[in-house]
């Protein structure tokens, strides 16, 4: 089992890469010397150096995936930047917000709260899983479209159920009525070939700590030309009544909300550096053998536990996911991590009662893994048969 650079503990069958990400050692070290240097005089470091390193690093992540850099804003997490865009907006009583029952739990949780306040209110567009075909999406998100949307949020892949989204589709539909779009990449850097601009969001949110492997808590937003003026951090610190012309309010705002630790930010560059270093044709390559492994792993899991496709192939990218039978997902979890010694999320989902177990593809995976997971959800399904009889 591929081991250096990686850092998961020996025995443990690692297969949930999707949540947090994994750090590997060399990006943890670099991150390290940059913590060393902010401390020899943390004054000159994120006073008079920080928005240039910051900079050169929305430079790297701009031209990897398609964005320009003046949009970039480095956040500490893909919530914080949906929170942000949803606390910039005016919205009045009746207003709508739509989302996916796809979506990522805090995200939709933020947007029932931001809409509520002002008497707005989040619509819940329901998303067919298993799904036999992308237009499915984006159908069911246009008939959730009315006069009154505001925006919509939808994920490009999703948490719980591991879709790759038709974005652009939704974003274009959604543009022609006149509506605004975050759309929620929080895995796509790394994981998908990316042109951010290209999809035409208002807003684009993607994560670094997940398949960037960057040091947990680098995430950014990129916000389109025309919506940089009205964006705001959700965290108000000295940028708001900033006397200086040389940088934009967007800039000033987002690169300061508040003392905090930069690092993960300034790593981003040493994790893309590192991975290019696995293939061949870099990021691209590592790419591709996820999605390689990913599939192969869902071809195993269907074989062995008799499950149906959950999605076309093209909606997968390193992540898939599978309903289960009804039961206690946090007891399967559990038994799983604790008996099998498999980290693997098993999620309650579309609604509790119900659940959903999602595997991920990353470098330190091999195929063994999966069967080792089958073997042992047959061993807890059939567990929880004996213990409902
Ligand atoms: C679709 C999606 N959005 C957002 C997030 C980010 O979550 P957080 O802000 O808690 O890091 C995740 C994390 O798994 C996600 O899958």
């Amino acid at each position: 089992m591929p081991k250096f650079p990686w850092l998961h503990e020996d025995g443990l069958v690692f297969l949930n890469h999707g949540s947090f990400g994994a750090t590997p050692l060399p990006v943890l070290e670099r991150q390290n010397e940059l913590r060393l240097q902010i401390e020899r005089d943390p004054i000159r470091f994120l006073i008079d150096e920080l928005e240039g390193r910051l900079d050169e690093v929305r430079g790297v992540v701009g031209a990897r995936f398609g964005a320009d850099p003046d949009g970039i804003a480095f956040v500490p997490n893909p919530t914080f930047a949906v929170n942000s865009v949803l606390a910039s907006l005016r919205l009045s009583p009746g207003d709508e917000i739509v989302v996916t029952d796809h979506g990522y739990n805090a995200c939709n949780n933020a947007a029932k709260h931001w809409a509520e306040r002002s008497g707005a209110k989040a619509v819940v567009a329901e998303v067919p899983f298993p799904i036999r075909d992308p237009a499915e999406v984006t159908a069911s998100v246009v008939a959730a479209l009315g006069p009154r949307t505001r925006l919509v949020i939808i994920d490009h892949v999703t948490s719980p159920t591991g879709l790759v989204f038709p974005v652009a589709d939704i974003v274009r539909e959604a543009e022609a009525r006149n509506i605004d779009a975050i759309v929620d990449g929080a895995h796509a850097p790394g994981m998908l070939p990316l042109d951010i601009s290209s999809i035409g969001a208002a807003y684009y949110v993607g994560a670094l700590h997940k398949w960037v492997c960057a040091p947990k808590g680098a995430s950014f937003v990129v916000t389109r030309a025309d919506r940089r003026t009205s964006m705001r951090p959700a965290i108000i610190s000295h940028g708001a009544n900033s006397m200086r012309t040389d940088r934009s309010r967007y800039a000033l705002e987002f690169d300061w909300t508040g003392t905090m630790d930069p690092t993960p930010f300034l790593a981003v560059p040493a994790a893309l550096e590192l991975l290019d270093t696995f293939c061949p044709d870099g990021l691209t390559g590592v790419m591709r053998e996820n999605r390689e492994l990913a599939l192969a792993a869902r071809a195993l899991l269907m074989d062995r536990l008799g499950l149906e496709p959950p999605c076309p192939e093209s909606m997968t990218g390193s992540l898939v996911a599978f309903p289960l039978p009804d039961g206690d997902p946090v007891k399967l979890h559990r038994r799983l991590r604790d008996e099998h010694h498999i980290q693997v999320p098993v999620m309650p989902w579309p609604a509790p009662g119900r659940r959903v177990f999602r595997v991920s593809a990353q470098r330190y995976n091999v195929i063994d893994q999966y069967e080792t997971l089958a073997a042992a959800l047959l061993v807890e399904l059939e567990r929880e048969r004996a213990q409902r009889s």
